[in-house]
């Protein structure tokens, strides 16, 4: 009983440390396999400044805020099964032409196949690596989205015509600019307040973005994030 008693927290301690151990050895390994075979296109580690040659020339979007930007799951489900996010490709002028119908995409240009598509196991390992990655965790502390309901057609009304995001994103497969990533699917994809920090500041985030800062009031980004969940799921 003696031995039993004295014992068992040192069995416990041990056990713990060899979880510590096997967790810290599995979050390299993963950190390893990111860092090998997704740093040629993306970005992984906070720059010290970011020039417009940089963001044009951008080969994927950072990641090393992923973990402040990302839901995990889409990130697992997406990375097994990629589908074209920005229908103009990264930098939308290096993929466009201008004809007399107006900007055309030139699909040839773009891609193809859209991403490297991962196993489900390495999937789900990148995905929670990606989650560290917590970059500018400062701006979502000053966010605290509630959701509201809103009317959808209020809310594409707000969205196209009286804020003018669809001049460069699309609210629905058929309709809107191609200069930006696709928003349908933004709810899906992206942390709520993710969303409004990113309306509030684009270039806090991006500091290059071509998205103009519209100086809105948090009722003003709060709603149109309320139509971007809206459409989570359509
Ligand atoms: C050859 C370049 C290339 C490589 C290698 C690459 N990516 Fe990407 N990645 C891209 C491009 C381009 C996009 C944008 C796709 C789009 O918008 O349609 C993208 C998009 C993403 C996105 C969605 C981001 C967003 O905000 O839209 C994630 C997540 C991602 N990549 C993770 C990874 C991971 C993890 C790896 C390594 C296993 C990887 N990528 C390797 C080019 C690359
Ligand atoms: C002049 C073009 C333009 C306009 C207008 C614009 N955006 Fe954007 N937006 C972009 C681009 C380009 C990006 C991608 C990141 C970057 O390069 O800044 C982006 C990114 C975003 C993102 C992050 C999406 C992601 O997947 O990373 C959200 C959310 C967003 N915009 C919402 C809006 C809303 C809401 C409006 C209207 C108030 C709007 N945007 C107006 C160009 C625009």
């Amino acid at each position: 009983m003696i031995i039993f008693n004295k014992s068992l927290p040192l069995s416990l301690l041990t056990g713990t440390l060899m979880i510590g151990l096997a967790a810290d050895y599995v979050a390299a390994a993963d950190a390893k396999f990111v860092a090998k075979n997704c740093a040629s296109c993306h970005v992984l580690t906070q720059p010290e400044k970011d020039t417009l040659q940089d963001y044009m020339s951008k080969k994927g979007p950072d990641l090393y805020y992923a973990g402040n930007k990302y839901r995990q799951a889409w990130l697992v489900k997406w990375l097994q099964n990629p589908q074209r996010i920005r229908p103009g490709g990264m930098f939308f002028a290096n993929h466009t032409e201008v004809t007399d119908e107006g900007d055309i995409i030139k699909q040839s240009s773009l891609p193809d196949p859209v991403h490297v598509k991962l196993s489900k196991g390495d999937a789900q390992d990148s995905a929670a690596y990606l989650m560290t990655l917590t970059a500018k965790s400062d701006l979502l502390a000053e966010e605290s989205y509630t959701p509201k309901k809103i009317s959808k057609r209020m809310g594409a009304m707000n969205f196209s015509k009286f804020k003018g995001c669809s001049s460069c994103h699309r609210d629905r497969p058929d309709y809107g600019g191609v200069s930006g990533p696709e928003l349908y699917t933004a709810a899906e994809r992206l942390q709520a307040n993710f969303m409004t920090s990113y309306i509030r500041n684009p270039q806090a985030w991006e500091s290059k973005s071509l998205m103009p800062n519209r100086h809105l009031p948090d009722k003003g980004v709060s709603k149109l994030v309320d139509y971007l969940k809206l459409l989570e799921g359509k």
